[in-house]
């Protein structure tokens, strides 16, 4: 049993809370869909922080969610001549976070030199980042994002009750594919995960897993598939995974199609996760809805084994959790470089 079982039992009873504070300042976590970001601000909870992201004359800025006046809501709020006004006394902040005006008292405005708390921005590959502090990569990005012959669609941001590694790990588990999506991608009888290698390179786990079995009834599959009846063959998985929060996924059963999934986590705490997710592909660019509704339904089947999963942080400290070996290998290398990355390993 030894032989085909390996635990990473190496960690003290703090570790999981130790793992969620080290991630906070060192990475890049998107905030919003670039194309639904505009001059109405939106809310939303990063690490426990209350925040507001806005366009202010096109560019993203973040700020804390929280008038410097009384503390009310930002995201609550107006964008009028690229600042963003409170809507409770109309006090109005430009994009550095400068007061601007107080209408009660116009001429306090420029004598107070406090300044709302404000986070670095960029965008990239269709989604709005923050950082929390100094960040140690470039925020995650996917080249043919910008590749016109690719379509990307995205799914509504959703929230589930896990941790942000939980998450991410579902998509590279790979032993989950034939029994949580049976007949679409994976086939319960052919369970057995073959070998492969993990490498780092950069920020990024890189594997290539596969071929998986698939199922005609899944709509990403390519025409040029080689198909046997509802038998898809040769459905290879290309990963990166951009540690600890993103992952680029090109996954294909032709010879010249290119299916992506492009996914990109932020915590509201350390038990909820804020899922950005695109879809995109070279081909059956008439059948964006058809296309959503395969990812949506794949989310959906996963949503409730992942939630359900005890503790809802990665249980590195528990002994009954196990890795199975070469089949759980990109789990195994993903745990392992998260408690680098929280000085817990070297
Ligand atoms: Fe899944």
């Amino acid at each position: 049993m030894s032989q085909l079982i390996s635990r990473v039992d190496y960690v003290d009873a703090d570790t999981e809370d130790k793992m969620y504070e080290a991630m906070r300042d060192k990475f890049w976590y998107p905030v919003a869909y670039s194309d639904e970001l505009t001059n109405e601000p939106q809310g939303f909870v990063l690490y426990g922080k209350k925040l507001v992201v806005v366009r202010l004359d096109g560019q993203p800025v973040v700020f804390d969610d929280q008038c410097l006046h009384k503390g009310t809501a930002l995201s609550l709020g107006k964008v009028v001549d690229d600042c963003l006004r409170c809507p409770y006394h109309g006090w109005t902040y430009d994009a550095t976070g400068a007061i601007r005006r107080i209408p009660a008292r116009e001429e306090l405005s420029e004598h107070i030199n406090v300044k709302l708390g404000s986070y670095p921005t960029c965008e990239t590959s269709g989604l709005v980042y923050t950082c929390l502090g100094d960040p140690i990569h470039p925020p995650p990005s996917v080249p043919m994002f910008d590749d016109p012959s690719y379509q990307f669609l995205h799914l509504d941001v959703y929230e589930w009750d896990c941790s942000m590694a939980r998450r991410l790990e579902n998509y590279f588990d790979f032993s989950h594919f034939p029994w949580v999506h049976d007949g679409l991608l994976g086939d319960s009888n052919q369970p057995r995960v073959d070998d492969y290698a993990v490498e780092r390179v950069g920020g990024e786990l890189r594997f290539v897993a596969g071929p998986f079995p698939e199922f005609t009834d899944n709509v990403k599959n390519a025409p040029t598939a080689d198909t046997d009846g509802d038998q898809v063959y040769g459905a290879i998985k290309r990963y990166r995974v951009f540690v600890p929060n993103a992952m680029q996924l090109n996954s294909s059963a032709g010879e010249t199609e290119d299916y992506v999934l492009w996914v990109c986590l932020a915590p509201v705490g350390p038990e909820r996760t804020r899922c950005f997710t695109y879809q995109g592909r070279n081909y059956g660019l008439d059948h964006g809805e058809e296309f959503m509704a395969f990812a949506q339904l794949v989310t959906d089947q996963d949503r409730p084994i992942v939630e359900s999963q005890t503790p809802a942080q990665v249980p590195i400290t528990l002994p009954e959790e196990m890795f199975v070996k070469g089949a759980d290998l990109a789990l195994l290398e993903y745990r392992k470089w998260l408690l680098e990355l929280a000085g817990l390993r070297s």
